[in-house]
């Protein structure tokens, strides 16, 4: 266990856990916890990455802010000039909020309502990525009532495996993703009939935390199979490709394919430069970036199994007890690695056996008081938590330029009440 390092930008200086030049000891004294912590160079340098493979191509890159819609991290993003990926009108806000511009925001999701629509329409947002019939005809009638024309970019449903968990997998035929790759040619002449319609593009999105590229080349290769279809129809004109988010990341010994790697096969696949690549990267550019940090209250022992059990819940990351997902942790006293315990649960105070953040694992030998940081939980960590139990969701901080700034307080018990009357 003492021979594994972490995921940078964690780190050990002599014997102490620091986080992008900040000791998890400091973080917490200033901040309190649980307490979530994001590096803005971390997400910078990923964001280059894909760059780097990208080249001199064409291209948007729209980051999936369902993976974290922090207005702090938006900020660093728009600063950046990256474009998003929203799925609500809720996120539409925030991302103008942060000051990303309207051109550069793409609207996705499988149920957008007629006033999130609307709402898209009157900040004049790039285009509304449409996943249905249904949600055309609806788009149409709402466009053409402001008198304005939606563009529009169709997702389809390539009905590729991409090998991933089944509640992040979106582009089988089974999943309720997309318009089914055999309906796309009659979807695009459906979008010529309709009032206030404009086809712009096409493409897709087929999971999440995918660890290999095969998924990828096949889906862009059914893509490329369409776009060569549509390219005989005089009326198509696309100028968007757009191949969604779900590269990995490492959270255990995962070896995710590079962004340069995947960026590059992607441009390969679809050599059309006259069309922006348009991709909607989520975890891989802030996954690694974040951490949770957590105190332990208490070790508890029953029979021989040891319980940690730290102020971090369920409620505030979700992900081990939805997906039974893996985030390394790792005390901020590296010599508490010199002795494991094996078998082993990490457990937050909410009252469910499935409130867990790692079970049945070899833990360090955690004393109560101890910090530790849960590994990799920049991505879907915040964004997922709620106010189970009454407890007070956790304060975020970015670090960035040498300054660990608090970017969203901690809420307070008049939060938790402020909407209700008695
Ligand atoms: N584009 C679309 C249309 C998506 O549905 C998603 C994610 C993304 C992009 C970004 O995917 P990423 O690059 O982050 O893999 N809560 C789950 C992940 C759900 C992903 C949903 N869609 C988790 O914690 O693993």
């Amino acid at each position: 266990m003492s021979l594994r390092v972490p995921i940078e930008p964690l780190e050990y200086r002599s014997g102490a856990l620091f986080f992008d030049g900040f000791s998890l000891e400091s973080l917490a004294e200033n901040h309190g916890t649980p307490l979530y912590v994001y590096s803005a160079g971390a997400v910078r340098s990923r964001l280059a990455a894909y760059r780097a493979g990208i080249g001199q191509r064409r291209h948007q890159i729209c980051y999936a802010m369902k993976a974290n819609g922090n207005l702090g991290l938006l900020g660093v993003l728009a600063r950046e000039n990256c474009g998003v990926d929203i799925v609500s009108g809720g996120e539409l806000f925030r991302a103008l909020r942060a000051g990303i511009s309207p051109e550069r925001i793409v609207f996705s999701g499988v149920g957008k309502s007629a006033t999130e629509m609307v709402e898209g329409l009157e900040n004049e947002i790039h285009l509304f990525v449409v996943e249905s019939g249904a949600e055309l005809h609806l788009l149409s009638q709402v466009a053409s009532a402001r008198g304005q024309v939606a563009r529009v970019s169709v997702r389809v449903n390539p009905d590729v495996d991409a090998g991933t968990h089944p509640y992040i997998a979106t582009g089988l035929r089974e999943n309720k993703f997309g318009i089914d790759h055999e309906e796309v040619l009659a979807t695009y002449r459906l979008i010529q009939e309709l009032p206030g319609l404009e086809a712009r593009g096409i493409g897709f999105h087929i999971g999440s935390q995918l660890t290999d590229l095969d998924g990828f080349r096949e889906a862009a290769r059914r893509i490329r199979d369409l776009i060569e279809a549509l390219r005989v129809d005089p009326g198509v004109v696309l100028s968007h490709v757009d191949v969604g988010g779900g590269l990995g990341i490492r959270y255990a010994s995962e070896e995710p394919p590079s962004p340069e790697d995947y960026a590059r096969l992607l441009c390969e696949e679809l050599p059309y430069p006259e069309m922006t690549l348009v991709f909607e990267p989520g975890r891989n550019l802030v996954g690694n970036a974040g951490i949770l940090i957590s105190r332990i209250l208490f070790r508890k022992q029953n029979g021989a199994k040891v319980f940690f059990i730290a102020d971090a819940a369920m409620n505030d990351l979700i992900r081990p007890s939805l997906y039974g997902a893996y985030h390394e942790i790792w005390p901020a006293i590296r010599e508490r690695m010199v002795h494991p315990i094996s078998g082993a649960d990490l457990v937050g105070p909410v009252c469910e056996s499935g409130d867990f953040l790692a079970r049945d694992r070899e833990l360090p030998d955690l004393q109560a008081g101890d910090l530790v940081a849960l590994a990799s939980a920049g991505a879907y960590g915040f964004v997922m938590s709620s106010n189970y139990n009454a407890r007070l969701r956790p304060a975020e901080v970015l670090i960035d330029g040498g300054e660990a700034r608090l970017v969203r307080a901690r809420e307070s018990y008049d939060d938790l009440v402020r909407l209700e009357t008695l």
